[in-house]
């Protein structure tokens, strides 16, 4: 999926939400992002993130800024930066749209590029309403958009 997005990792945070235990954040960290950000509700999960980060060792990893938050990420402050946004279906229907309100008005306060890459990607009508977001790849499993007006 990362291998997938033709940006300068170096210029974007890559932000999971609903990290888990760190899964896909430690994936992440074999791309060169400027920062790596993993956003939790379950605190069980969070410390098992904060674990698993401590001893990932690996000799191709390129990102080391990793952090962890435990938060909702429905109320969770996105970095005012160029932004890679990992979902897995974190969020219902309701929330997730309400999420994407959130964004809009960020995105409006801080115009930046930001990629959404969506894992199982059940609510994406909800990415295609939005109306500042436009589809730019995937497969079955997966959808990337971006904001519009990229080039
Ligand atoms: C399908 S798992 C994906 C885990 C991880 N991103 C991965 O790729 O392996 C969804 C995660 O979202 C978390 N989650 C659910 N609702 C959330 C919320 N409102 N805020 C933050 N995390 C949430 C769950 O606890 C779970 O860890």
């Amino acid at each position: 999926m990362m291998a997938s997005l033709p940006i300068e990792f170096d210029q974007f945070t890559f932000v999971d939400l609903g990290s888990g235990k760190a899964r896909t954040l430690l994936m992440a960290s074999e791309y060169p992002f400027r920062k790596i950000v993993g956003v939790e509700l379950i605190a069980e999960l969070h410390r098992a993130a904060e674990e698993n980060i401590r001893e990932y060792r690996s000799p191709t990893q390129r990102c080391r800024q990793i952090e962890p938050v435990l938060a909702d990420a429905c109320e969770f402050e996105l970095p005012e930066e160029p932004l890679v946004l990992y979902l897995f279906n974190p969020l219902p229907e309701r929330a997730f749209s309400e999420f994407l309100q959130r964004l809009a008005k960020s995105l409006a306060g801080a115009p930046r590029p930001v990629w959404v890459v969506y894992h199982n990607p059940l609510l994406e009508g909800a990415l295609d309403a939005s109306g500042f977001l436009e589809k730019a790849g995937g497969t079955p499993q997966y959808s990337v958009y971006r904001t519009t007006g990229q080039r």
